[in-house]
């Protein structure tokens, strides 16, 4: 794995644009993989700051997104579909028939989830997939537990992923979906690259088993352990319990010293 520290959330937002930028500036037609929740949100908007100013173009881009909750519409406020429109699709110029998420409809759930793994294999395969992380270490919605090979289902949600998810949905667990679609862990595993993000001291404890604890379905983000391009971009704060801070920033200085003298 890569461990990109950064002393600041912006920081680690910026240097996550930069390598999309530059996978785009490379491959105009890239596969994303994207995510929801407050961590990506940072990314998006050093996205859209490159659209406006520097015209990065996303006519040619396709997207998936992880996850999306069941039995809300598409259209309801805390909906990962609003949560894109209103954090990037509306604000690039990505064609509304490139992007997919999960539909939050039960009918045919079976169906649509095979459909939907199609479609990534049918657009090439993701090059790049951002992920934030849960508490517990969960990517996507697939809650400790969830088979590491497991492919696009329905999981159902952990009270500690309700309970987090309880301000969106009026304030109680009970008002909140309680299952979701989500990509698996194998469908994940199969991106090209793949970018795991986390600000903040309360996802410290998830970053350290994920990065330095076993490889188990009890932490799903683990098996990014055994990606060949795991790239892990957090901040001073979310790399607070990890053994080798030192190490990891020693890594990456060595890497920006090569580049720079590649030039
Ligand atoms: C939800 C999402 C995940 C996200 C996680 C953490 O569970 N399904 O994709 O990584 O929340 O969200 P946040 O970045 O807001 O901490």
């Amino acid at each position: 794995m890569e461990i990109i520290i950064q002393p600041t959330y912006a920081r680690l937002a910026e240097v996550a644009a930069e390598i999309i930028r530059d996978a785009l500036l490379k491959k105009p037609n890239l596969v994303l993989g994207l995510a929801t929740g407050s961590t990506p949100i940072g990314v998006y908007e050093a996205l859209v700051q490159m659209h406006r100013t520097d015209r990065l173009d996303f006519s040619n881009v396709t997207t998936f997104n992880l996850d999306e909750y069941v039995g809300i519409p598409p259209d309801h406020p805390y909906s990962y579909h609003t949560f894109m429109r209103t954090h990037l699709f509306n604000l690039i110029n990505i064609p509304v028939e490139n992007y997919h998420i999960p539909q939050s409809t039960v009918v045919g759930h079976a169906e649509f989830c095979e459909r939907y793994e199609a479609a990534i294999v049918d657009a090439g395969g993701i090059d790049i997939q951002v992920l934030g992380i849960g508490r517990d270490g969960h990517i996507g919605f697939n809650e400790p537990s969830s088979s590491l090979g497991s492919r696009t289902r329905i999981k159902t949600l952990t009270r500690g992923t309700l309970e987090a998810n309880a301000s969106h949905f009026g304030g109680t667990v009970d008002t909140v979906p309680k299952m979701a679609i989500t990509m698996g862990v194998g469908t994940i595993m199969e991106a090209k690259q793949c970018l795991l993000l986390a600000s903040g001291g309360p996802k410290a404890e998830a970053i350290a088993n994920a990065v330095e604890g076993p490889i188990t379905a009890e932490v799903p983000a683990s098996v990014l352990q055994m990606h060949p391009r795991a790239v892990v971009i957090i901040d001073d704060a979310a790399a607070s319990q990890l053994k080798r801070v030192d190490y990891y920033k020693q890594v990456y200085a060595n890497k920006l010293e090569l580049l720079s003298r590649d030039g």
